[in-house]
């Protein structure tokens, strides 16, 4: 007996597959992320993430130039201050790095937009998200001064012209304390894509190298969350919303699709996927030994990433994947 039910006929060529393509990856679904240095004219490539670069502010603005040409909608910025302290000044410092590389970037190219990581792990001497009792070298990040410096370290992004601000630190309440320091200081227009459901991954790795900021002690499982764990994400989203998050994301993306999922299904809010630096240092790697063929998995991934849910994808591979684009189908 023949099947009747011929799931094949849909299969049969380009046009009809493309057809009934039930996702489609767009360049609107991507954001950048860049790396500040200090200097002039630097360049300088991260090892264990080929194609990525620590750039100094004005080849920042050389590169969101090149992005936005390529109609990527938005870059988020991560900054390497001169100086590292106990209390991040780097991080809030109306002249920090990240401040003065987004204002350089809306000057030069206004119509991007420039989201900025708000955390303090790339500015503390010790390398953790939040402050230290002076002295405490057990690692017991203090969630309510931390608040303080999250607070001083938005608004400042904002007056330097940040157009969405990203806290990053997992401290229990930044959304609200952010969300309230910004509205008091002229702030109201300005939304809060927020970490919400960050995992204590080893993802991560390439990324401390990338930003600088692998903790001198002890790791981030006091804040970060553990990979076991789902419905705590769900409870980690709830929060975020009622404090006023406008936008969630999930971190890192590819062993956590199923949080995407779930996060798309519980809100209404669009929710952003970060594709982290081990997830990318992978392909490459792959890749680069000839193992993979790196186009097609990393449009496999990205679109992968958006059918598990995600409405923005972070991804190391935009520029890439804008140029991949028409190149490969499905
Ligand atoms: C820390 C932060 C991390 C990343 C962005 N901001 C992780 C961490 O060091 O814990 C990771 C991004 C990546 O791996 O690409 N606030
Ligand atoms: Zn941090």
């Amino acid at each position: 007996m023949f099947p009747v039910n011929r799931p094949r006929r849909l299969r049969q060529n380009w046009q009809i597959r493309r057809m009934v393509q039930e996702t489609v990856l767009t360049v609107n679904d991507l954001v950048y992320p860049l790396f500040v240095v200090p200097g002039e004219g630097v360049a300088k490539e991260v090892k264990s993430m080929p194609g990525v670069y620590q750039l100094s502010v004005d080849k920042i603005v050389e590169e969101a130039k090149e992005v936005y040409d390529l109609g990527i909608p938005a870059i988020i910025l991560f900054g390497i201050p001169e100086e590292k302290d106990e209390k991040a000044t780097g991080a809030w410092h109306d002249c920090g790095i990240v401040q003065r590389a987004t204002e350089a970037v809306k000057k030069a190219v206004p119509d991007l937009i420039v989201i900025n990581d708000t955390c303090l792990c790339e500015y503390t001497t010790h390398g953790h998200c939040g402050y230290l009792e002076v002295g405490d070298l057990v690692g017991r990040v203090l969630n309510d001064p931390t608040l303080e410096l999250l607070k001083k370290t938005a608004v400042s992004q904002a007056r330097a012209g940040a157009d969405i601000i990203a806290p990053s630190g997992m401290m229990d309440g930044m959304v609200k304390a952010i969300r309230e320091a910004l509205d008091a200081n002229g702030f109201s227009h300005v939304p809060i894509l927020s970490y919400a459901a960050k995992y204590a991954s080893a993802y991560y790795g390439p990324f401390r190298e990338a930003a600088e900021s692998a903790p001198s002690f002890g790791d981030r499982r006091t804040y970060q969350m553990s990979p076991a764990n789902s419905r705590e994400a769900l409870k980690e989203i709830q929060l975020d919303v009622e404090e006023g998050a406008d936008m969630l994301m999930v971190k890192p993306a590819l062993a956590y699709m199923d949080i995407i999922w779930q996060v798309k299904q519980a809100t209404n809010l669009p929710v952003a996927a970060y594709n982290v630096s081990g997830e990318y240092s992978m392909i490459k790697a792959a890749a680069l030994n000839g193992w993979i063929d790196e186009k097609r998995v990393t449009m496999e991934t990205l679109l992968g990433l958006k059918r598990a849910g995600a409405d923005l994808i972070l991804t190391y591979h935009a520029k890439d994947a804008v140029r991949w684009l028409n190149e490969v189908t499905f």
